[in-house]
């Protein structure tokens, strides 16, 4: 049967990966799809560069229009990065009948429902499944493994950096910028980790998995971030005494009335909760659907094989469909329109290190801010500090909504016993709650 032909854009770490995989795996992929692949240009910056694998010179072009206008070349795999321009090769690839595979999130979160439409319009398909949690075959799970399902919360670790950067700080007691440094000197980090450690990373894909699993347009700018950048020992140190680990965790949840809510902040999960074993780099998204109840997806969420290996999955799923006559049929149109919970609608409980004044009557003016917006505590530790006039109070609240709780923050932030609020975190346990 004829061969496919393929084009790629980039021939980076996942690019190489993606030609390791459909050379390693040929047998197996003329299996399934039934013809050999080819792979017959891919677009590179710098022709005479060394490479990871051995790729004939004359498959190397630094034209895109020579893969973009080809006649021949059916599907485009782009593994190139970058948004503005890299869109602009995604729209002409599509607007030239070719099927596209991305891993990219930085764009798909962004510009994902324009390129779905130009991608229909055009009869082609559109996959990225590599562009959430790399190696873990999460989009599908969602879209087709729950297909009969509700998903009424997604908790995700999807930021590897960050988590290796929190499974150091927790196990060795290090600090931030410690950790950090030996993350980039082993190459885990990037040299700029602003979106990694920031939290915008993961926001992008917590974008792509909640359009996905509430079947509801999610856009970026409708996610609360934060990052992990101000996270201290003492803060996982008394985390830990309380029986919590922290995670960086990106968390989308929606009610009875299809109000949803998306986050990416640090937080606290009890020690026996699944995704609190997810260590290192590795990523995991927990999902609780109204019939399944509990289901945790795990593996490398980066890395040239695992993230080649969603790549090279899609490109699979591409080629079934042109054997079926079904392309362009994949785009997932939201049955929902967009309704944002407010923060009254948001519920959670909260984890507070405060240092105040050891004096009498602090902690009942402490207390009493709290009751006052009906929160009440489910655990409680007070240790005096070195400076024997200040003490430390930590604490875990049982659920309060957002709104209650940043206006207990303020009212402690106002009050003359609070020395400083030392921090501050959602605690999550899962399912509904
Ligand atoms: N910078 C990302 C991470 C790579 O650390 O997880 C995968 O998107």
């Amino acid at each position: 049967m004829k061969a496919i032909s393929i084009g790629m854009l980039g021939l980076g770490t996942v690019g190489s990966g993606v030609v390791t995989i459909i050379e390693n795996h040929q047998d197996k992929l003329m299996h399934q799809v039934g013809c050999p692949i080819k792979i017959k240009k891919i677009l590179v910056n710098n022709i005479n560069k060394p490479r990871a694998v051995e790729i004939p010179q004359e498959l190397l072009t630094t034209n895109a229009n020579e893969i973009l206008e080809d006649p021949e070349i059916d599907v485009v795999i782009e593994v190139m990065g970058g948004v503005d321009h890299t869109k602009g090769y995604l729209l002409k690839a599509l607007q030239q009948k070719k099927h596209v595979v991305t891993a990219n999130k930085d764009l798909m979160a962004v510009y994902g429902t324009e390129l779905h439409t130009v991608a229909a319009e055009n009869g082609c398909d559109l996959f990225y499944e590599a562009s959430v949690a790399g190696g873990i075959p999460i989009l599908r799970s969602l879209v087709d493994g729950l297909a009969s399902d509700r998903i009424l919360k997604m908790m995700g670790i999807v930021n590897g950096t960050t988590n290796f950067i929190l499974t150091k700080m927790t196990k060795q007691g290090a600090a931030y910028a410690e950790v950090l440094k030996e993350a980039q000197e082993l190459g885990f980090a990037e040299a700029d980790p602003t979106s990694d450690v920031g939290g915008l990373d993961a926001a992008r894909k917590m974008t792509i998995l909640a359009t996905l699993g509430f079947s509801m347009k999610v856009d970026l700018d409708d996610v609360k971030v934060q990052g992990i950048t101000q996270i201290t020992e003492d803060d996982l140190k008394y985390a830990k005494q309380l029986g919590y680990t922290m995670k960086l965790l990106g968390i989308a949840s929606r009610d009875e009335d299809d109000k949803v809510e998306v986050s990416v902040q640090p937080t606290l999960l009890p020690e026996n909760h699944p995704l609190a074993s997810v260590n290192d780099e590795y990523n995991a998204v927990y999902v609780f659907g109204d019939a399944v109840g509990e289901t945790m997806f795990y593996g490398p969420g980066a890395g040239s094989l695992p993230t080649a290996t969603s790549v090279v999955s899609d490109l699979v799923g591409v080629i079934k469909n042109m054997r079926l006559g079904v392309n362009g049929r994949s785009a997932v149109t939201p049955q929902y329109p967009k309704k944002l919970k407010s923060a009254d609608e948001i519920f959670s409980k909260y984890f507070l290190r405060l240092h105040v004044y050891d004096e009498v009557g602090t902690f009942a003016d402490i207390t009493g801010i709290f009751s006052k917006h009906k929160v009440s505590f489910e655990k409680i530790l007070q240790m005096p500090l070195k400076r024997k006039e200040t003490a430390e109070i930590v604490l875990v609240t049982h659920h309060a909504s957002l709104k209650d709780y940043e206006e207990i923050l303020n009212e402690l932030k106002d009050l003359p016993a609070v020395k400083e609020i030392k921090c501050s975190y959602r605690v999550e346990r899962g399912e509904r709650g």
